[in-house]
């Protein structure tokens, strides 16, 4: 079906994205009109391994460290673009990088590797809205929009890929931060840089109002007001919420991280005046949440 020109839903260890081969002009235009997402908003190249990114993009030493270290796995890296090589514009909006990472999972690879080509994938949702970690998720939010969804259970990260830019020769920049820590790029690494004020023209999708649900989300509760349903961490949960989920009752980060979608979805499809989070660390995959956790309680007006 991808090699037709179709859009397929396929999971990956983050989240489940939405997929088109990025040479199908046509295949990948239709992905932004299923999430009704900005064109100015590049998409990531999933490749099978380094050599059929390397085909797309120009590896530096540090990219190849990188990509040593974490590939497979939910890292993505902003590197520059080769030029000359079949590619939909609409991949890299335009832009002179391209976003590529190899998925963990076994079934994102073997369709990538069947297919033979990079598969462009967002995650698989309407724009804005919450990020997908089961195969329900895009059957209710993009419905008849997709042509086929590849079910494969429950994601193992629950957060999306963290993302790198190398495209420049000063520090490497922390664009978004996932399923892989900072503490752990660092070490291999050094320490990383944080956006700059002009990368909102350069990586669109990742300011702003996002994953909005539908209720108001209260951070960092010490309390539950009246009607709120509660979002907990650790043992035991606030009293007096109206209904709760918790994301890890040992307090385990990685645990919370692939629970924070389907749990905030859970309590968005509730009857509540509002929800309640409690507070959650901000290391290691505790930076990802929490980002997550912020853009998902930004009022309606800022959307990125
Ligand atoms: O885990 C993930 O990364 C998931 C799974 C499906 O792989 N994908 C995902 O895609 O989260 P998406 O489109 O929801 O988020 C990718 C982000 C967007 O915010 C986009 O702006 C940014 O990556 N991006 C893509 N290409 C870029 C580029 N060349 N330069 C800077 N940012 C880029
Ligand atoms: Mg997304």
């Amino acid at each position: 079906m991808l090699a037709a020109g179709g859009l397929v839903a396929f999971p990956t260890e983050t989240v489940y994205g939405l997929g088109a081969v990025v040479t199908e002009d046509r295949a990948v235009a239709r992905i932004f009109l299923a999430k009704n997402r900005p064109h100015r908003n590049p998409l990531i190249a999933h490749v099978a391994d380094r050599a059929m990114a390397a085909v797309f993009a120009w590896f530096d030493e540090r990219a190849d460290r990188l990509a040593e270290a974490f590939w497979p796995g939910p890292l993505t890296l902003v590197l520059p673009r080769k030029q000359g090589v079949p590619l939909s514009p609409l991949v890299t909006a335009g832009l002179s990088t391209i976003a590529v990472r190899v998925p963990a999972h076994p079934v994102a690879l073997r369709l990538i590797e069947e297919t033979g080509l990079p598969v462009a994938a967002p995650s698989a949702n309407r724009s804005g809205r919450v990020s997908p970690t089961r195969a329900e998720h895009v059957a209710r939010d993009l419905g008849e929009r997709v042509d086929l969804v590849l079910d494969a259970g429950p994601t193992r990260v629950g957060v999306e890929s963290t993302i790198l830019d190398l495209s420049r020769h000063d520090r490497i920049r922390l664009l978004r931060p996932g399923g892989i820590s900072r503490e752990r790029i660092e070490l291999l690494v050094g320490p990383l840089a944080g956006r700059t004020s002009d990368e909102p023209a350069r990586a669109p999708g990742l300011l702003g109002r996002h994953y909005a649900p539908r209720h108001p989300l209260r951070l960092d509760a010490r309390t539950v007001r009246a009607g709120e349903g509660l979002l907990a961490f650790g043992s035991p949960p606030l009293p007096g919420a109206r209904s709760v989920r918790n994301l890890s009752p040992r307090g385990d980060l990685a645990e919370a991280a692939a629970n924070l979608f389907a749990m905030l979805r859970e309590l968005d499809a509730e009857d509540l005046e509002g929800i309640a989070v409690m507070p959650i660390p901000r290391r290691g995959l505790g930076e990802a949440i929490n980002d997550r956790l912020r853009r998902a309680a930004m009022p309606a007006e800022t959307v990125g």
